[in-house]
């Protein structure tokens, strides 16, 4: 670092230290630094306090614009993303103007076959069903889109190949290939009939398939190539319509299904509350609030008033004071990997006190540190009164 860089930063940290004294109304006229300069401790001790602070802050200052960096791109792909879920409609946090009002989800689900189908219940269509009667769906009409059920219980197609005269035909149709996935929308699949032990004697006409909200699929059924072939209904898959909204139905040998947790990537649980219980006067370097109210995730440290950031994401967060003592200038800074970013700050002229809460929002990558510095001036507190508190939240987890 260059002699006039550092000379520049020397100004901007003895600005941001001497606030205290000074007042923070804007109020950085040379006279008052000089009145500050005098009154205050020798220039030297204060020299070396810049100097000392210098140094965190030139590694600070690369890694608060990396952030920033990061944290624009991240806002652009995690647009992109919410975009793109919104579409899939999995369960994501979403804010402000990415919430379609009703007008217009009435219009996507207008067009989206998951709310427009035929139900078709038929028990012959069974995997483990054998009738005297053969059925051949060349035979029927189809139109639009089916959704397969067995006395009233959702279920699929097969993904494998069934015996041969099941579900009620002769040559019983299963599905030559998997299920698509949520955000795959519609995709098409093409169809086997099963027949004198050829799995795929019969390359019926492909279909077109669909995953919808709530563990099941929509159809849209053909005229089959040949008779007598139908379309199957999984038996065995009766379980997946009973998988909940964060699970996934899997089987390793398409026979056995069941219910699988998804893996929960973005949903992480931060919140954090606390308050210290008695009065503060001048410079506490860390507030050790001990009396922790909430502490979902465990990120909040009692014993030292540290806050780690557990995962990357976007964090919230407050810390209030109530400033008592006429004349006092009371100063809490919110400090963020040892960098002061935000300031509650009170000056009580009067004989009378004053409450104080401010806020602050920020990306922050893992194991960021966070807590709150009393400056200066005095704060009051008992163990009931929860006015000198810290507390934050994490409202977006990210890669
Ligand atoms: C700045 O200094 C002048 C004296 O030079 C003083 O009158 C004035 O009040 C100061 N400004 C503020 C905002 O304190
Ligand atoms: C974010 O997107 C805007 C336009 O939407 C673009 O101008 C900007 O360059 C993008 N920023 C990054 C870091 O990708
Ligand atoms: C076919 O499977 C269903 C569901 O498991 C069962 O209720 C039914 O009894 C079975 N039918 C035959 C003929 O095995």
């Amino acid at each position: 670092m260059n002699l006039v860089k550092m000379v520049v930063l020397a100004v901007a940290v003895f600005v941001m230290l001497s606030s205290c004294a000074v007042g923070y109304s804007g109020s950085t006229n040379s006279t008052e630094l000089n009145v500050w300069s005098v009154e205050n401790q020798p220039m030297a001790e204060q020299l070396a306090a810049v100097f000392k602070e210098m140094e965190s802050l030139k590694c600070e200052q690369t890694t608060l614009w990396k952030q920033q960096k990061a944290l624009t791109q991240m806002q652009n792909t995690s647009q992109e993303k919410r975009a793109e879920e919104e579409v899939a409609g999995t369960h994501v946090l979403s804010y402000g103007p990415m919430k379609m009002n009703d007008d217009e989800e009435d219009l996507r689900r207008r067009g989206d076959p998951c709310y427009h189908y035929t139900i078709l219940d038929q028990a012959w269509r069974a995997t483990n069903a054998t009738t005297k009667f053969k059925v051949c769906d060349r035979h029927s009409k189809w139109k639009g889109w089916y959704r397969l059920f067995y006395k009233g219980m959702s279920l699929q197609m097969p993904e494998r190949c069934v015996p041969v005269d099941k579900c009620g035909t002769h040559s019983p149709l299963w599905l030559a290939g998997p299920h698509p996935k949520m955000k795959d929308g519609i995709v098409t699949r093409r169809v086997c009939g099963h027949w004198k032990k050829n799995c795929c004697a019969f390359k019926s006409t492909p279909i077109q398939v669909k995953k919808c909200k709530g563990n099941y699929y929509v159809y849209k059924f053909t005229q089959p190539s040949a008779c007598y072939l139908a379309y199957c209904a999984d038996v065995n898959t009766i379980v997946c319509g009973r998988c909940s909204r964060d699970q996934t139905c899997v089987s390793r040998d398409k026979i056995n299904w069941r219910c699988k947790r998804n893996r929960r990537k973005f949903s992480k649980k931060i919140h954090f509350f606390a308050s210290y219980p008695d009065q503060l006067s001048g410079k506490v370097n860390r507030i050790k609030y001990s009396k922790v109210l909430v502490n979902v995730g465990r990120a909040f440290n009692r014993r030292t008033g540290v806050f780690k950031a557990p995962v990357n994401g976007i964090y919230q967060f407050f810390f209030s004071t109530q400033t008592g003592r006429t004349g006092a200038k009371t100063d809490l800074w919110l400090v963020v990997n040892r960098y002061w970013v935000a300031v509650s700050h009170t000056h009580v002229s009067r004989l009378s006190t004053v409450g104080s809460l401010s806020m602050y929002m920020t990306f922050l990558r893992r194991g960021a540190i966070v807590y709150v510095t009393h400056n200066c001036g005095r704060s009051w507190a008992n163990s009931a009164s929860t006015t000198i508190t810290f507390g934050g939240s994490l409202l977006v987890q990210m890669r």
